[in-house]
């Protein structure tokens, strides 16, 4: 699919270098700066030099060379100084993107730069035998974002749930479960009360050896694939798995494998061995597996002197069964602010042992969430929230919205539109910005009706398909579509701006970042906003411009549906 401002580009460069003043490798194009009324500009600086002529001479010569034919979206061509600055054609403009989106509907921005290369997706991760914190939650919903931006940038995605099912711990849980019983709860409930026999469990092992003793056997166990200890193992996989399943369904998370790091079990050795034949580690004295002087970072262990192994054992063996069954271009780490070191150290090792020498490694790092009083969400604090119950938090507040702005609509409606509302709230809570910045739960900007929040711009396409009800029940909605009649200056800079999601899609792939996705989302509402101020659609002046604006409201709101789409907010059709 060839987009507006791919071909903008291209016949700008082809047109200049037609007129063979230019050679081709000096032809570099800028966006002007906003108080110019230009959409590209060539600045002829360099050119003018390698040719010995002054910027605004070159600059003349060229404007009045190039003459833009009827086919193309260049419209005027002005030299300004030394630059040469080319307009859109608006009419042309307004054609294309309206024609390219209503063909591309859902698909609309897709690219194909991606074709052929494969990209893993490490996100979500939670642990079993205990709830999701705003850690999980945060890299669970940066993680379906990027998976679903490499997916329309036509990468093939691998999405993996690295839960944390296995180590030491382990031990314990299965000991309290044994001294305590197995919970009838079910979801959130269930986990906390495998957290709280957890820590009951901890705290009387500190007086009692023999509770100790027996932590560790349950570990040893399970280590060993006794049976009964397995069978205790997955029953809490199974209810921790099914607990975050709930949550996924509400966010439409969809993750391709949960291979879990017990998956990795059966490969430690050989990576420990590695690890030694290739002298990236050393066996201590007390039998321990150190890995020292890794580029100047922290040493760290692959095994312990008791034998055991470590996270970061199985994180390196991860690494190598992702390399060998899906022979990735790039793996995406989506994990918190807090193991950046360990990543660091994890990237250096994986390379130092002669692995992923072309693959990218990359950690996408989010930072904390904080409460309006400015206070980290943390267990320690009990201000600590959980995904579960945020969600049912946000919908009940989402409910009370639209009670009050929407009381007319039949009860099963209200709680969908709250479902999508207040799951969208929490969604770009987290997107909306730099991951790497705090975020704050703070619900009356997160519902506000107004500003950069999911529910303005979820509003903002419930009121482009409001109208184009409105239109339908007329039935003059009129199909024949003229779009050289979209020239009022908020049509055109709304076209323009529609024009810009296949290239929002590209930069947000490149640089890990959905906010600039969120960002094209929240321009394109305000932009919709002024238009909808400024030119009547339902009521305008002739019916074939009334046609023309309503093809627009139309592109507006599939446009919006698919930005939204990307970050995995639901758009209601009613609000
Ligand atoms: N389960 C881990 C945690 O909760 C996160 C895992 C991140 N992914 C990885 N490959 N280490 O802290």
């Amino acid at each position: 699919m060839e987009y507006a401002l791919d071909r903008f580009t291209a016949e700008i460069t082809a047109a200049i270098a037609a007129t063979k003043r230019v050679p081709p490798e000096l032809i570099e194009l800028v966006t002007p700066k906003a108080n110019i009324p230009a959409d590209l500009a060539f600045p002829t600086f360099k050119a003018a030099k390698a040719l010995g002529v002054a910027p605004p001479q070159l600059a003349a010569e060229l404007a009045a060379q190039i003459q833009p034919t009827a086919d193309v979206l260049i419209g005027a061509v002005v030299a300004t100084g030394p630059f040469l600055n080319f307009s859109l054609h608006p009419e042309r403009l307004a054609h294309m993107v309206l024609t390219t989106i209503a063909l591309q509907g859902d698909q609309y921005g897709a690219q194909a730069d991606g074709a052929g290369k494969t990209v893993v997706v490490d996100y979500s991760a939670p642990n079993i035998a205990k709830r999701m914190h705003v850690g999980h939650i945060r890299s669970t919903i940066i993680g379906q974002a990027i998976v679903n931006i490499y997916r329309a940038t036509g990468h093939t995605v691998i999405g993996d749930n690295h839960v944390g099912d296995w180590g030491k711990q382990f031990g314990v849980v299965l000991a309290a479960i044994e001294r305590e019983g197995q919970t009838r709860a079910v979801g959130e409930a269930a986990l906390a009360e495998l957290e709280a026999q957890y820590a009951r469990y901890s705290t009387a092992a500190k007086e009692d050896p023999e509770l100790d003793a027996r932590a560790r056997h349950w570990s040893l166990r399970l280590e060993q694939g006794d049976r009964e200890a397995r069978a205790i193992w997955q029953w809490c996989v199974n209810l921790t798995m099914s607990a975050a399943q709930r949550n996924y369904d509400r966010l439409g998370v969809q993750i391709d494998h949960a291979y879990g790091e017990s998956f990795y079990e059966p490969m430690l050795a050989e990576m420990i061995q590695q690890a030694l034949d290739r002298a990236v580690a050393f066996r201590d004295d007390g039998g321990a597996v150190v890995v020292e002087n890794l580029q100047n970072l922290p040493t760290f262990l692959l095994q312990r002197s008791d034998s055991g192994t470590l996270y970061m054992t199985r994180d390196l063996a991860t690494v190598v069964f992702r390399l060998r069954e899906f022979a990735p271009s790039a793996i995406i780490y989506v994990v918190g602010e807090p193991q950046a070191l360990h990543l660091r150290q994890l990237f250096a090792l994986t390379r130092a042992m002669g692995y992923a020498n072309d693959v990218a490694l990359s950690h996408v790092a989010f930072g904390t969430i904080f409460d309006t009083t400015g206070q980290p969400l943390s267990t320690r604090r009990g201000n600590m929230v959980y995904l579960e119950a945020l969600l049912d938090d946000a919908v009940a507040r989402a409910r009370s919205v639209v009670e009050q702005k929407s009381p007319e609509l039949p009860d099963g409606e209200k709680q969908a539109i709250a479902e999508a509302v207040g799951v969208g709230a929490v969604v770009y809570n987290d997107l909306y910005q730099d991951p790497k910045r705090n975020i704050t739960l703070d619900w009356e900007r997160m519902l506000a009706t107004e500003g950069n929040s999911a529910t303005y711009l979820q509003y903002s396409h419930a009121r482009c398909c409001s109208i184009l009800r409105r239109a339908r029940e007329d039935g003059g909605s009129g199909s024949h579509l003229d779009a050289t009649l979209l020239t009022h200056p908020a049509e055109v800079r709304l076209i323009k701006h529609l024009a810009r999601l296949p290239d929002a899609l590209r930069e947000a792939a490149e640089r890990y970042a959905p906010f600039v996705i969120a960002d094209w989302c929240y321009a394109t509402a305000r932009e919709f906003g002024v238009f909808f101020e400024q030119c009547s659609v339902l009521k305008a002046e002739t019916p074939t411009l009334r046609s023309a604006r309503l093809a627009l409201t139309a592109a507006t709101a599939q446009a919006l549906r698919r930005g939204l789409a990307l970050l995995g907010i639901r758009a209601p059709e009613r609000m």
